[in-house]
């Protein structure tokens, strides 16, 4: 096994490698500018670590790796154009330096793109890899969709928010993992449990996601802090603050939830005041700590050996840490 940090540098070499600016430029610019800005690299980092923890050189993993981290990218593309959003990784989104028929072209083919990276994989491997990546893309579109129907909704219940998260975030989370296994040809009782893992620890992910977005620092955050209040998603922060709240706190929520500002700054400002006032900030992460122990506790049953546990739950506790 090698440290996280290897594994990260090894993958941008190797991305570095395969990204090029071709014709037509104005499909392929906004993919080198998206897939250049950085990020954390975390799905391809799981795909390479899973690879080793089931005995199998990490090399074999770099297409599957990279076919996540393209898809990633695809995602937040395209996501960006649905939530307005105009920051990502500390610089324009793509449809604010493009516009949006490049977003949306540009995104198309970095999906095609994902998919033909299976294609340097033979056998039941590649059958195996494109099969789990098919359905979690499709569930990743599901998350999407019920995101932004949850935006007009307000009888959106707890239970719907962790299916909307599962499926926009964590299933991708969960398949970098199994695919490192499949890579690694594990068996499926190995593939099914890290997949487990995975799913626990990227609901944490969301959660975090969502508490970073109206409490992180500006400075550091890479996106418009208070973005999701802007857009009145239903994040965990809102859900929590209608339940914990007063019946004056839940009104006001409401309310604030139920106005479009020409300036956003004091309405989102008043729904910060609220979610730290009804105890729905501090239970956020509570509740990013307890999916995070269930994730590490789905690591125990796992028949790998004690030092890849531990690199797995290094993993999970820095993304509890992150700030970006
Ligand atoms: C952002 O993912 C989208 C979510 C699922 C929350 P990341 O936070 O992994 O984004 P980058 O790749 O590090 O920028
Ligand atoms: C994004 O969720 C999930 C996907 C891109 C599939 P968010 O909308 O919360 O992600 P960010 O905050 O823009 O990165
Ligand atoms: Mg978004
Ligand atoms: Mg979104
Ligand atoms: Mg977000």
């Amino acid at each position: 096994m090698h440290s996280i940090e290897h594994y990260r540098n090894e993958f941008i070499s190797y991305l570095g490698s395969k990204t090029e600016t071709k014709e037509p430029v104005n499909l392929y610019e906004p993919i080198t500018y998206i897939l250049g800005l950085g990020g954390k690299r975390l799905r391809p980092v799981l795909v390479l670590m899973a690879t080793e923890i089931f005995g199998t050189d990490y090399k074999k993993a770099l297409d599957a790796a990279l076919a996540i981290e393209v898809f990633h990218n695809f995602s937040l593309v395209h996501d960006d154009i649905m939530d307005d959003a105009p920051l990502r990784r500390g610089k324009e989104t793509v449809h604010e330096k493009w516009d949006i028929n490049t977003g949306i072209l540009s995104g198309d083919a970095m999906l095609i793109k994902a998919y033909q990276l299976f294609e340097n994989y033979g056998g039941d491997t590649f059958r195996d890899l494109a099969k789990l990546f098919s359905k979690t893309a499709i569930e990743v579109c599901e998350g999407q969709q019920y995101d932004v129907d949850f935006e007009t909704r307000d009888d959106v219940t707890q239970a719907e928010y962790l299916k909307m998260i599962e499926y926009k975030t964590a299933v991708l989370v969960a398949a970098a993992l199994k695919m490192g296994a499949i890579v690694a040809n594990a068996s499926l009782e190995d593939q099914n449990g890290i997949y487990e893992f995975g799913k626990n620890l990227g609901i944490a992910f969301q959660l975090q996601d969502d508490y970073l977005d109206a409490f992180g620092d500006p400075k550091t955050f890479g996106k418009q802090v208070g973005g999701d209040i802007i857009e009145n998603k239903k994040t965990i922060l809102y859900l929590m603050a209608l339940k914990l709240g007063s019946i004056e706190q839940q009104s006001e929520l409401l309310d604030l939830y139920s106005i479009q500002p020409q300036d956003p700054k004091d309405k989102v400002k008043a729904i910060k005041d609220v979610f730290i006032a009804t105890g729905s900030a501090k239970q956020t992460k509570l509740e990013i700590q307890h999916f995070t122990q269930k994730a590490f506790k789905v690591l125990d049953h796992l028949k790998i050996s004690e030092d890849k546990k531990v690199l797995l739950r290094k993993f999970g506790e820095s993304l509890m840490q992150r700030s970006v």
